[in-house]
């Protein structure tokens, strides 16, 4: 008896164990219990957004990179100003950032199915997933089990999410202190391949003269599309990424920074430096190549540091913290 006993009882500690621990890490359809059609309804909300309006496709994936980077993926970045909370997106990073309205549809249609159930982070990453797939990227296996974060960390923005002109260093320093090596960092900046850049963040590279690696006949272009700073005539100007696919994520986006079409200076760098050339010189030749590294890069870009089991909580409303 005894004997039996002193057998069943590590037994039962080690399944209980296995129980606690699969409940706190991310895994695949961690809602198929708790809101079986949670996945599903992202889905059909993301499609039913994109045939409305296709630019809130290029969003999801920028919302994504802008959440996660800065921490944690615990839809910071969703926090409006209130009740002491400085919201991350109205930081100097977040310039231009479009779509956050539509994070309120979906939440409402994923509460209407099982009320406090699915987090706002997890929704950041379906929809960044779902919003790929619909660009004509790859299918992604995306986990879940995400809780929201409490605390938004606009004061940190600035410095967590590197500035349009940083270096490459800078760069891949960064994306290397949360566990995106240099290969993935090079397939997350294909997500340029799609949306857009307004014309502040392209200005200097045309005036006073044109940036020597910029090739001259899109210089040309840019600077029809952007006027010297104080002549323009209305402030929303901007060019498209890639004239070629602009609403395909595809390795364009590759072929167009060898040729001197990168918009941003860090988009251009990329093919300079060293560390970075040979990924982007594969990138551009093999599209299916492309479509792997990104893929394994945005779940790494998702999975950096979630908050987990009783960890944060689940937003009733994706713009605030929970009042109770
Ligand atoms: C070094 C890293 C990065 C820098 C410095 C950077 C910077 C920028 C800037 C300055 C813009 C243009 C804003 C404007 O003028 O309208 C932009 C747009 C965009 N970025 Fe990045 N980005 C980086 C990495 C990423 C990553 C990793 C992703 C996603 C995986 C991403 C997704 C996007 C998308 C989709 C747009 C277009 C947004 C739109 O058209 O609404 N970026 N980025
Ligand atoms: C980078 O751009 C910012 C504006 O976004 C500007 O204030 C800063 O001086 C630029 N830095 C360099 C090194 O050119």
């Amino acid at each position: 008896m005894a004997n039996k006993n002193s057998f069943v009882l590590p037994l039962l500690i080690l399944l209980l164990l296995q129980f606690y621990c699969a409940k706190s890490e991310l895994q695949l359809n961690y809602y198929s219990e708790s809101c079986p059609r949670a996945e599903e309804i992202v889905k059909e909300q993301v499609t039913k957004l994109y045939d409305k309006h296709y630019t809130t496709a290029i969003s999801w994936m920028r919302n994504l990179f802008h959440d996660c980077i800065v921490k944690s993926c615990d839809a910071s970045l969703l926090l409006d100003n209130a009740n002491g909370i400085e919201s991350e997106k109205n930081s100097d990073r977040s310039f231009a950032m479009r779509g956050f309205r539509y994070f309120d549809i979906i939440k409402e249609a994923l509460e209407n199915e099982c009320p406090n159930t699915v987090s706002c982070a997890d929704i950041v990453a379906l929809t960044a997933r779902d919003g790929v797939a619909l660009l004509g990227g790859p299918k992604i296996e995306m986990k879940t089990g995400r809780k929201d974060s409490k605390v938004s960390y606009a004061a940190e923005v600035d410095t967590l999410i590197p500035n349009h002109n940083d270096s490459m260093a800078t760069v891949l320093s960064r994306f290397h202190s949360v566990g995106l090596d240099t290969e993935a960092t090079v397939a997350l900046l294909g997500a340029h391949s799609v949306g857009r850049v307004h014309c502040v963040n392209i200005v200097h590279r045309l005036y006073p003269k044109v940036d020597p690696t910029l090739n001259p006949a899109h210089a040309e272009y840019l600077k029809h599309r952007c006027p010297p700073p104080g002549k323009e005539k209305k402030p929303v100007e901007y060019s498209r990424n890639d004239l070629t696919t602009p609403l395909v994520l595809d390795n364009m986006y590759y072929k167009n920074i060898l040729d001197g079409k990168g918009l941003l200076i860090v988009d251009q760098e990329l093919t300079t430096d060293p560390r970075t050339s040979p990924f982007v010189k594969k990138m551009a030749a093999d599209n299916d190549y492309f479509h792997h590294q990104f893929a394994r890069a945005l779940r790494i870009l998702s999975e950096i540091n979630p908050l987990l089991g009783d960890q944060g909580e689940i937003r009733k409303d994706c713009r605030f913290v929970n009042t109770h």
